[in-house]
């Protein structure tokens, strides 16, 4: 299946829309287990799922929710943590339980042990129903940066200079010699095990990926091109990611 693309009016139209269909997810199945990402782009949608629960009264007493990645080093009580980034912007507006929220630990003496433990947790758990995706400019999903095997699973990585560099731009890290050289994160094919995707991406920074993902080779080279394999993959894009789309009507 090609990959599915909707491009939507703005940003916040891209934030509703995945929030709606997250929100819908559960109201379906409330026992859905969620792949969650961190950044920029999320935010807004978190700030609309919370709004459309509460407003639509859906429970997520029995969601269960994995994260992708984590920096390496860092508690959950540091700012920018995304233990912290999540309780933030998203868990403690929601019923979920607290135990059913699950982040890798970035301070695990056996990196190893703890990533093994992770995806026997995402198995033991039936697996992940919607995973909810951002995409980086040069085209990583979680912390794989090009030159991932599609094969990989969760484990330690060393950062690459253009995350470090997007990270330090005053949205999160103001120094690069702040942000974490390493992460704990997902692999690829732990993202592709996932029966759903849904990757948001917006502004200019973002549509030389977005092309390169949708349109390119299927290569390692740019990791989020794995997904053109995905038998059910949306791309909500706002124009600006969508504008080096070429085979759009
Ligand atoms: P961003 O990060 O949402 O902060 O742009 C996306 C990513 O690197 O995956």
């Amino acid at each position: 299946m090609p990959i599915k693309i909707q491009v939507c009016a703005d940003a916040q139209e891209v934030a509703r829309i995945a929030a709606g269909k997250l929100i819908e997810q559960v109201r379906d199945k409330p026992e859905t287990v969620l792949g969650l990402a961190t950044g920029s782009t999320p935010e807004q949608t978190y700030f609309e799922i919370t709004r459309l629960a509460e407003g639509e009264d859906v429970s997520f007493r029995r969601v269960s929710s994995y994260n992708m990645d984590e920096y390496r080093g860092l508690a959950g009580s540091h700012p920018q943590s995304y233990r912290y980034y999540m309780q933030e912007k998203l868990f403690k507006h929601l019923d979920i339980k607290p135990e059913n929220t699950h982040l890798l630990d970035g301070r695990a003496k056996d990196c190893a042990a703890e990533c093994a433990a992770f995806e026997a947790r995402i198995r033991a758990g039936g697996g992940i129903d919607l995973w909810l995706l951002g995409i980086g400019t040069n085209g990583h999903i979680a912390f794989n940066e090009p030159g991932s095997s599609f094969e990989c699973r969760t484990r330690l990585v060393d950062l690459s200079k253009e995350t470090i560099a997007a990270n330090s731009d005053g949205r999160f890290f103001k120094d690069p010699a702040e942000v974490p050289r390493q992460a704990l994160t997902v692999g690829i094919a732990t993202i592709f095990d996932a029966r759903k995707i849904v990757l948001l991406a917006t502004g200019e920074k973002k549509a030389a990926a977005i092309a390169a993902a949708v349109e390119g080779p299927r290569t390692q080279d740019l990791p989020a091109s794995r997904l053109q394999e995905h038998p059910d993959c949306l791309f909500l894009l706002d124009p600006a990611a969508a504008s080096k789309l070429t085979r759009r009507a």
